[in-house]
């Protein structure tokens, strides 16, 4: 097994910092918020904690666009208040990792400040510069490549224009971005989420993508996904840094990785975040059950067949919300736990995103202004002369990533007590509803029952078969129920979950019922969003 002893007993939990807790009342979360909200962490239950970019930036992209990589942003914190969140988690037996950006800086970094001075600056190579641009196109819309008026030529950005991206083939280079994995590491962090490593290694003769374009722009992500000189990258970055320390590393790798790819990864990292579960939808927006099935088998099993972990997750900062894509927020506690149940025990490591566990949905916004996030905003501009206002905000509330960006609601109190000041990113409307506050005092709480998730898989007499055993899909040709079954030598645990909001039945004996989300269960049969764990003892 990949990874340190207690990886596989872990529970993530992401945090976007700045949407978490405001401690000074200026309207954004910071570093000081996540330490006061730390004890809820402890009475969640998670213990591997995931704190998304806290770095200087100026913020085109959420904080993936860096400006200073070994620094706290002064509006987030100091470097002593991150010292002192990593010696309070570890106080707590929780661990934590940071995002490491490793494939572009900001384009105010100055690394890049000084590359643009000139075509014979010393670190021109620092980036990867072309006189003319070829048909690449950018994952946030339109060219992946941007005119420097400087120094005249373009450089290679494959998210915002603002992130231009870094030149891994230099090794001078590389060992910048070492020694900041370093850094951090020496500070105390247990581990990385790797931020779109996919990418590290590109088509360096940079010509033209003979896929298929749109005028003039082809969206061919493999001229800078998934490459093989990547993985020399990786293996480079392991034995000079990782190899030193008791530490995880978890790689982001969209650019539609498969197995194959995961298990050239894994040779040099512990576990790959894939994309496949993320929009397992039907054309009428409902959950593709059959397909959900078979993305989160193929991954689980296999990384099993090589005795590997996987995080398991079913959104993170970058998608919507659970409960808006494939919960029912009007029937929250149903779905919500359902979801819970599923993702809570699988095998590998569940990841929650913070205001999951409550059932945070998808903000309520009407106006245009309202979405702030850089792809929001490309979309906006793409589509304002072909689509009308209407149209795009259709589409900007199911998919865009303000979504995940929402300030935490903790309350009913004003800005759902995140802030004392109106937040730099408006709360949703339905914090009154939903909030911690009131799902603590609910012992039948969505959030109380993600505590009882927790405790089950980690801490209770099924914690060997629930984070080590087995798995296997319960095989159906339903279309709403999401089933599986974890076993080791003692006993088999069998999950049974229905997606959809009707009744529907299933064929399978029952055993002792562990866990109900509903109050009462009729054999063969699932209620709407009804999730039923059992137990037999072998
Ligand atoms: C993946 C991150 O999750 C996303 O938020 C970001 O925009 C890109 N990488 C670029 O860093």
């Amino acid at each position: 097994m990949t990874g340190p002893k207690w990886l596989a007993t872990s529970v993530g939990y992401e945090i976007y910092p700045r949407s978490f807790y405001d401690s000074d009342g200026d309207g954004v979360g910071d570093i000081k918020g996540i330490l006061e909200k730390i004890d809820y962490l402890s009475y969640l239950g998670v213990n591997l904690l995931w704190v998304g970019p806290f770095y200087p930036s100026p913020l085109d992209d959420n904080g993936y666009d860096v400006s200073d990589f070994k620094n706290v942003d002064p509006r987030l914190g100091t470097l002593a208040d991150i010292k002192q969140l990593i010696d309070e988690c570890h106080r707590r037996d929780i661990r934590i990792l940071f995002d490491y950006v490793m494939n572009q800086t900001s384009d105010e970094h100055p690394w890049f400040i000084e590359s643009r001075s000139s075509l014979d600056n010393k670190k021109r190579d620092y980036y990867i510069w072309s006189k003319k641009p070829n048909n690449w196109g950018s994952f946030f819309g339109g060219s992946a490549w941007n005119y420097d008026a400087q120094s005249g030529e373009y450089y290679l950005k494959i998210f915002s224009n603002k992130m231009p991206d870094i030149n891994w083939s230099n090794p001078q280079l590389r060992q910048e971005m070492f020694d900041i994995a370093q850094f951090w590491l020496d500070l105390g962090v247990d581990g990385f989420r790797m931020d779109a490593i996919a990418h590290l290694g590109k088509d360096m003769s940079l010509t033209h993508s003979r896929k298929k374009s749109e005028g003039g722009i082809s969206y061919d992500w493999s001229k800078f996904s998934n490459r093989e000189v990547l993985y020399d990258y990786l293996a480079e970055l392991k034995s000079k840094v990782f190899d030193h320390f008791d530490m995880v590393s978890i790689g982001e790798v969209g650019g539609g990785a498969k197995l194959p790819d995961a298990y050239k990864y894994t040779k040099t990292i512990d576990m790959v975040f894939n994309f496949d579960a993320v929009w397992c939808l039907n054309k009428d927006g409902s959950v593709n059950v059959p397909q959900l099935r078979e993305v989160i088998n193929y991954w689980t099993q296999g990384m099993i067949k090589k005795k590997q972990l996987l995080p398991q997750y079913w959104q993170n900062h970058d998608h919507p919300r659970l409960m808006s894509q494939y919960g029912n927020p009007a029937k929250p506690k149903a779905s919500g736990k359902m979801l819970a149940t599923i993702l809570l025990f699988l095998y590998g490591v569940p990841f929650l995103y913070n205001g999951e566990e409550i059932g945070m949905t998808n903000a309520d916004y009407q106006k245009l202004e309202d979405f702030r996030d850089v792809s929001s905003q490309n979309y906006i501009q793409m589509h304002q002369d072909s689509l009308s206002e209407a149209d795009i905000l259709a589409h900007l509330a199911k998919n865009s990533r303000d979504h995940g960006h929402l300030p935490m609601q903790w309350s009913n109190k004003k800005h759902a007590g995140f802030s004392q000041k109106t937040p730099y990113l408006k709360v949703n409307g339905n914090y009154k509803t939903v909030n911690v506050e009131s799902q603590m005092a609910d012992v039948d709480s969505l959030l109380n029952y993600y505590r009882t998730c927790i405790d089950l898989r980690i801490n209770s007499q099924y914690s060997d078969v629930l984070t080590m055993g087995d798995f296997k899909l319960v095989e159906t040709d339903s279309n709403e129920i999401f089933g599986y079954q974890r076993e080791n030598k003692d006993m088999i645990i069998t999950v049974l979950a229905n997606m959809h909001d009707k009744t529907v039945s299933y064929q399978l004996g029952d055993d002792n019922l562990i866990l109900n989300n509903l109050e009462s269960h009729t054999p063969g049969q699932l209620d709407p969003y009804q999730s039923i764990v059992m137990v037999r003892q072998k």
